[in-house]
C-alpha cells in the first residue's frame, strides 16, 4: 500500500444508468489515477459492475461522461475501447472453454498483435515468448496444454488474468478476479498484480473478501445502491462505521 498516484487516466463524470426503476448507477463520478490499484467495493446490487460495464462501452449511461486521456468513450463499442487499451475480466470469466490454456492466451496477444506490432516470424516468436512468461507468472506453465473448461476453479481465474496480460492494455479493470481463491492463491494473485502495478500497469479491482481489499487497495470506492458513498484511502474507508454497517449488514442478510 501507499503507493503514490500518478495523473488521472479514466474520469467517470456523473454516470447514471437506470433498469427500469432501478438506479443502478447514480451520478457516479470517480477518478482512477494510474499506477495504483483502485478497489471498488459495496454490497451486491450496488452497481459495481454496470460501471465496468458502462466504461467498456456493454452499456451506454443514461447520463454522464467518461473520459480516457481527455477523449470520451461514450457511444465507442467495445471493440475500439478495448483498442484504445483498457481491458477488463468478466465476474463469469468468459474464456474460450475447448481451448487450451496456451491458447486461451495466445489468441488474445495475436487479435492485438496486428497493430501494435509488426508481423514476421521473429514477431510471431516473441509473442510466444511473452505467452510462456505470462503462463509462468500466473502458476499455469504445467497446465498449458490443458483446456480451459478442465481446470480447477483457481486455475480458471488466473487465467483470466493471465488473458489480460496477454493485452497491451495499460489498465485493468477485473470484476471479482479473486472471489472464491483459498488464502494461499489469493496471497499469490495479490503479489502478481502488485508486480504488475510497479510495472506501470493500472488496476481497478472489484473485490468482497476484506482481506483482500485490504492486501490490494491503494484506494477505495465505496458503492451502495448505485451512489458512491466514499472514495478515499483504504483506512478511511475501512474504518468508517456508517459504511461498515452497510457493508455487514449485506453480509448478514
Ligand atoms: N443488464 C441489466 N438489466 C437489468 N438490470 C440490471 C442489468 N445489469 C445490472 N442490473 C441491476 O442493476 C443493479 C446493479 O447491478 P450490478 O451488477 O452492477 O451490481 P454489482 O455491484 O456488480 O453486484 P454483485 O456484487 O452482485 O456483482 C442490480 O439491481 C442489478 O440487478
Ligand atoms: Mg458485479
Amino acid at each position: 500500500m501507499g503507493h503514490v498516484a500518478g495523473d488521472v487516466l479514466l474520469s467517470l463524470r456523473g454516470l447514471s444508468k437506470s433498469f427500469g426503476g432501478v438506479k443502478a448507477s447514480d451520478q457516479v463520478s470517480l477518478d482512477l489515477r494510474s499506477g495504483i490499484i483502485t478497489t471498488l467495493v459495496g454490497p451486491n446490487g450496488a452497481g459495481k459492475t454496470t460501471l465496468f460495464n458502462m466504461v467498456t462501452g456493454h452499456l451506454v449511461p443514461d447520463a454522464g461522461d467518461i473520459l480516457w486521456q481527455g477523449q470520451s468513450l461514450v457511444g465507442k463499442s467495445p471493440w475500439q475501447i478495448s483498442r484504445l487499451g483498457i481491458a477488463r475480466t468478466f465476474q463469469d470469466l468468459r474464456l474460450f472453454d475447448h481451448m487450451t490454456v496456451r491458447e486461451n492466451v495466445l489468441t488474445v496477444m495475436e487479435s492485438s498483435a496486428w497493430l501494435w506490432q509488426p508481423g514476421g516470424s521473429a514477431a510471431s516468436r516473441a509473442r510466444r515468448e511473452r505467452v510462456e512468461a505470462i503462463l509462468e507468472a500466473t502458476g499455469l506453465t504445467h497446465k498449458a496444454g490443458v483446456r480451459a473448461i478442465d481446470l480447477a476453479y483457481a486455475e480458471r481465474k488466473f487465467l483470466s488474468l493471465a488473458r489480460v496480460m496477454a493485452t497491451p492494455a495499460r489498465i485493468w479493470l477485473l470484476d471479482e478476479p479473486a472471489s472464491g481463491l483459498d488464502r494461499g492463491s489469493y496471497e499469490r494473485f495479490i503479489e502478481l498484480l502488485r508486480k504488475e502495478v510497479r510495472q506501470g500497469v493500472t488496476v481497478c479491482i472489484i473485490e468482497h473478501n476484506l482481506d483482500i481489499v485490504i492486501g490490494i487497495s491503494d484506494r477505495i470506492a465505496f458503492l451502495d445502491q448505485g451512489r458512491l458513498l466514499a472514495d478515499d484511502e483504504p483506512s478511511r474507508v475501512l474504518n468508517d462505521p456508517r459504511l461498515a454497517a452497510i457493508y455487514f449488514g449485506d453480509m448478514a442478510a
